[in-house]
């Protein structure tokens, strides 16, 4: 299935959520190539978009394989959100610009930024307004769920009257932070009242609930985040399983670490190997494979990405 947003033809409904520290370039064309309809970026100060700050800019570093994508960003002022978009847009032409209105950590609350301006429905209409009058790049928003439903709609509706294209749910309030279980019925409800496509998010992490959440929700599209933490082979298998019916098999191991081959190697090609951690990337990668201990034992004392994956390889050919 796809979807539209604004004029975008977004080639699937099954997107991956923004994650600091997670989606960069060469995660998110891994997902792109694997299914993902589109990706976000990590999200992206607006200040350090006013300031220069190069690093937290290079978030935006995009390649025409990963298009469609959209690069997220978080504020608290109208002004200085509509400045760093625009300067985003110019540097790097994403095809959307989302807003952050749901990161719960503290480091952002505590300057009103995130899911903070839940509790300010006026700056983040303004917030909106402010993008879309001066953008020509759409703009969408991801929220958090209030417990209060009537003031979950309220907000909803305020971002689409102020001119947003799409908006995504996570089906959590702020303060529950990660914890229980996200909540689809909000994201259903918001789908009832807008027109605008309403993506849902929260706790969807293979084919069954993914399946589950489009048809309770009766949403455009889903959105994954943590399942797809060093597993983007899970859009393939979604994917495959929402158009055939069929549950695709394949060799778990080796495609985990052929996966992580990979990622290595698209981090060397990008330049951005000395933006991560090689070794918790690699744990992501292997999560939930047999064998844990001696996975994490292994991992633990190899010196580099190449010894990582040849230990891998070979406990794969062992475990046949
Ligand atoms: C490590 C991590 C980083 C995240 N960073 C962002 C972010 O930059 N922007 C954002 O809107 N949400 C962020 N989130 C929230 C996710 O986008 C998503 O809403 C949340 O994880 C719920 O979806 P899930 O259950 O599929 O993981 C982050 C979550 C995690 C676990």
């Amino acid at each position: 299935m796809t979807m539209k947003i604004a004029d975008l033809d977004i080639p699937g409904n099954v997107l991956l959520a923004p994650m600091s520290n997670v989606t960069n370039l060469p995660f998110r064309l891994m997902c792109r190539e694997y299914g993902a309809a589109l990706t976000y970026s990590e999200m992206i100060s607006s200040d350090a978009v006013i300031y220069e700050n190069e690093k937290t800019i290079n978030r935006g570093l995009s390649a025409e394989a990963e298009r469609p994508m959209g690069i997220q960003i978080f504020g608290n002022s109208p002004h200085v959100m509509r400045e760093a978009a625009l300067r985003i847009e110019e540097l790097y032409r994403p095809e959307i610009i989302d807003v952050n209105f749901g990161c719960p950590a503290r480091l952002l609350t505590k300057d009103g930024c995130g899911s903070a301006l839940l509790n300010y429905p006026a700056t983040m209409k303004e917030i909106i307004e402010e993008l879309v009058q001066n953008l020509t790049t759409p703009v969408t928003a991801k929220i958090r769920i209030l417990k209060d439903m009537e003031k979950t709609l309220d907000i909803a509706r305020l971002i689409e009257d102020a001119g947003a294209s799409a908006i995504t749910v996570h089906g959590r309030t702020r303060q529950q932070q990660y914890s229980g279980k996200a909540s689809h019925e909000y994201a259903r409800k918001i789908k009832q009242e807008l027109t605008i496509p309403v993506i849902a998010n929260g706790d969807i992490v293979d084919e069954i609930s993914a399946e589950q959440t489009l048809q309770d929700t009766g949403c455009d599209g889903i959105m994954i985040g943590r399942a797809a933490m060093g597993n983007p082979f899970l859009f393939k298998r979604i994917s495959h399983y929402l158009e055939t019916g069929e549950m695709l098999s394949h060799d778990e191991c080796a495609r985990r670490v052929a996966d992580l081959r990979y990622y290595f190697d698209l981090l060397e090609k990008h330049g951005l190997v000395h933006t991560v951690d090689i070794k918790s990337q690699a744990h992501w990668f292997t999560r939930g494979m047999r064998n844990g201990r001696h996975i994490r034992r292994s991992i633990a004392v190899s010196n580099n990405a190449e010894e990582i994956i040849s230990s891998l390889e070979k406990m794969c050919k062992h475990a046949l």
